[in-house]
């Protein structure tokens, strides 16, 4: 599967995955005699021109802008790509590209679906974080009430085109943010994944063709059987119990950090849970805080700290009946869902591990 794109189609969605990934897909656009490209600003200046340039022959009937980050995931933005669509005359026979990171595939997907009931739509991620996770699965929406993805609705794209030539203009920290999701299917699925990432810095990885390839068709094989996450789409979630609290703690804060920062201390906190909880052995603890340690400074989260991200926790959309279920670890490469029963001072005990630099006993 490794060198040339990596076709799949899932009946419903089709993938097209590596390097050459856009030549490749130049067909599916051939139907589609408007097309209107969404994007942010970042993504006009690094990526538009080399969309245009492997994709000559895309009929483009307009643009439309946002403004880069996630402050544009909202109603008024909303409002702005449907007065797009509007008045540049799209109808159902359009087509929406999503060109962009997982910013632009969430509310463009939201408000492709939404328009006149339902205007097709292909994601064309530009992102590290989106190529392997967020352009891929369906979940559309936008943040509302201060409330992240509060609103929003499971809808496939035709199609998911993934061409790591984008990345050569990605900022460190959206290399890192991403790497925190690779580093999350190799562990919770894919243990020759976690053998290929090595120990070794993300920035000395040189086969992220190899890498991107994988660890998408990973979050593929997951999203195809359990579009709804009532089942196995739940191990998506290791990490990310804890990590969603840290996340909206300093989002809350003036040094908001990224998704990938949140979501890596919540991989260590989550790692010593699952020792405690389904038997994943110390050794295996200890290689993956070495792993995270290695790409990821430790955040400075104090002691007081702790009981606010706890309340933050109890938002959790995996709370049932007051119980916060977890996805964990079993061993690398292997991932259990729906675990319940974890007192809330295992859950404290976990914030003091990552912040005393503790060693698993
Ligand atoms: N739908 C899902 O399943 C899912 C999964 C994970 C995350 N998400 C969502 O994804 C969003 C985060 O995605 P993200 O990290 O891609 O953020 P993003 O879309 O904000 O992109 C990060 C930054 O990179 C810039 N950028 C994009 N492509 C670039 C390129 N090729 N070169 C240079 N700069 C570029 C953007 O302008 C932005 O400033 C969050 O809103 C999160 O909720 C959704």
């Amino acid at each position: 599967m490794m060198n040339s794109p990596f076709l799949f189609d899932t009946k419903t969605v089709n993938y097209i995955i590596g390097d050459g990934a856009l030549e490749q897909a130049a067909k599916l656009f051939t139907q589609y005699q408007s097309v209107f490209i969404l994007m942010d600003k970042n993504v006009e200046k690094f990526c538009l021109d080399v969309l245009m340039s492997k994709l000559p022959d895309i009929k483009v009937r307009g643009y439309i802008k946002i403004p880069a980050g996630e402050s544009s995931k909202s109603i008024e933005h909303a409002t702005h790509i449907w007065e797009s669509l509007t008045n540049m005359g799209a109808s159902r026979d359009s087509l929406l590209i999503n060109l962009g990171g997982g910013v632009v595939s969430d509310i463009g997907g939201f408000c492709a679906s939404t328009f006149k009931r339902g205007l097709p739509f292909i994601n064309i991620p530009t992102t590290l974080l989106a190529q392997v996770d967020a352009s891929i699965g369906g979940k559309t929406g936008i943040d509302f009430l201060s409330f992240k993805n509060q609103v929003g609705l499971f809808v496939d794209p035709k199609a998911v085109v993934i061409d790591p030539v984008f990345l050569k203009t990605l900022e460190f920290k959206y290399w890192q943010s991403g790497f925190a999701e690779v580093t999350k299917h190799a562990l919770i699925m894919d243990k020759e994944l976690w053998k290929l990432l090595g120990d070794r810095k993300f920035t000395e990885i040189e086969e992220w063709n190899k890498i991107i390839m994988r660890s998408a068709k990973d979050k593929i094989d997951i999203v195809r059987y359990d579009k709804t996450e009532h089942g196995i789409r739940k191990i998506l979630n290791f990490g990310h119990t804890i990590g969603h609290a840290i996340e909206t703690f300093y989002l809350k804060s003036d040094q908001p950090i990224t998704h990938g920062q949140a979501i890596a201390a919540g991989i260590i906190c989550e790692t010593w849970i699952s020792s405690k909880m389904v038997k994943l052995e110390c050794d295996n603890v200890e290689e993956v805080i070495h792993r995270i340690d290695i790409n990821f400074n430790r955040l400075p989260i104090t002691e007081k700290d702790i009981p606010k991200m706890m309340l933050l926790m109890r938002q959790d959309k995996k709370i049932i009946d007051g119980d916060i279920k977890f996805s964990l670890l079993r061993k690398l490469g292997k991932a259990v869902h729906d675990i319940g029963g974890i007192s809330a001072e295992l859950i404290r005990d976990s914030f003091l591990f990552y912040i005393n630099n503790k060693k698993c006993n």
